[in-house]
């Protein structure tokens, strides 16, 4: 296991995402949160970042408005899994936050300060992956600026799930190949392991044990179960896609890993499939999750709740 390694999250929250938060502050230090559009609407996922913070007790950490859409394409969202706000049947405390205008430029502004520029920070993407992309193209220092970049997204090219269109990468597949093609130290966490990673629906009566923070949860996870339970090939589990990403960083032993040189099909009908390089694309590999022990990362999801204990 990693010692507390200090994290920056770019994501999109929603509801796994919003369980990475709140495992992420158990295991590392958080310098950062970014936010894009993705399961919902920049303005709820930039809103929602602040609200979980909140509850976990951590509302001096900042959050940033990033993009509000892909780079290309329209954007799709997913609320059927993170319902129309993203947070599923949890509401916040009323709240009178002025407006909002993206601004990727105020988030790589603030990535290229210390100590993000000291390759001291690792990055952690679980949303699409707009905000990387233009980062990189508009200042490519920041391609090299972080120890290490994990995106949850994609899958390992040659396995049953890699046309299964996986959100993050569908959503912007452009952004996903600017990544795979600039970004240096990238890991690519896909739905291949993440979905193996899966939380039996039993497990959800530990919530009530963690307070108010269970309480938010267990009103998220009430409504994403709905769609999600199944997801993975197991009736009386789900998937938490985006917590499996904070595990690959905070505690990287417990995965395999292979290195491969990647492009993301952009358009038609297997856009956001990722692929491995022809020979004569020159790419940098990617470090790309194959396996995951899954019974230690149940174990360390339940160890990192222990925090919010009531
Ligand atoms: C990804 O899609 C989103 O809905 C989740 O938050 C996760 O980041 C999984 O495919
Ligand atoms: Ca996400």
């Amino acid at each position: 296991m990693v010692p507390r390694p200090t994290v920056w999250l770019d994501m999109d929250p929603g509801i796994d995402d919003s369980w990475a938060i709140a495992v992420a502050l158990s295991q590392c230090d958080v310098a950062g949160i970014s936010t894009v559009a993705g399961n919902v609407e920049l303005e709820h996922t930039f809103q929602n970042a602040q609200d979980v913070l909140n509850v976990l007790g951590h509302p001096e950490i900042p959050v940033f408005p990033g993009a509000d859409g892909p780079l290309l394409e329209p954007l799709i969202t997913a609320q059927a899994f993170h319902g129309e706000q993203g947070l599923g049947d949890y509401v916040a405390e009323p709240r009178n936050i002025p407006g909002i205008s993206a601004s990727t430029l105020r988030v790589w502004s603030r990535w290229a300060q210390e100590p993000i520029r000291e390759s001291a920070t690792h990055l952690i993407a679980t949303g699409p992956l707009t905000n990387l992309a233009m980062g990189f193209l508009a200042f490519p220092e920041l391609r090299s600026a972080w120890r290490s970049i994990t995106a949850m997204c994609g899958a390992l090219p040659g396995t049953e799930m890699d046309k299964a269109k996986e959100f993050n990468v569908y959503v912007d597949p452009h952004a996903a190949d600017v990544v795979f093609r600039y970004g240096e130290r990238v890991q690519m966490l896909g739905i291949n392991v993440a979905h193996k990673a899966l939380v039996p629906i039993r497990d959800l009566d530990r919530l009530p044990r963690y307070g108010k923070v269970g309480r938010m949860l267990a009103k998220m996870l009430n409504f994403y179960t709905i769609e999600a339970r199944g997801e993975g090939g197991n009736p009386d589990a789900f998937p938490i896609d985006d917590v499996v990403a904070v595990a690959a960083v905070s505690y990287p032993e417990i995965f395999q890993w292979r290195e491969l040189p990647l492009t993301v099909v952009r358009e038609g009908p297997l856009r956001g499939t990722v692929v491995i390089s022809p020979i004569d694309v020159k790419r940098p590999v990617v470090r790309v999750a194959l396996d995951i022990e899954v019974e230690e990362f149940l174990i360390w999801l339940w160890q990192s709740m222990e925090r919010y204990r009531a």
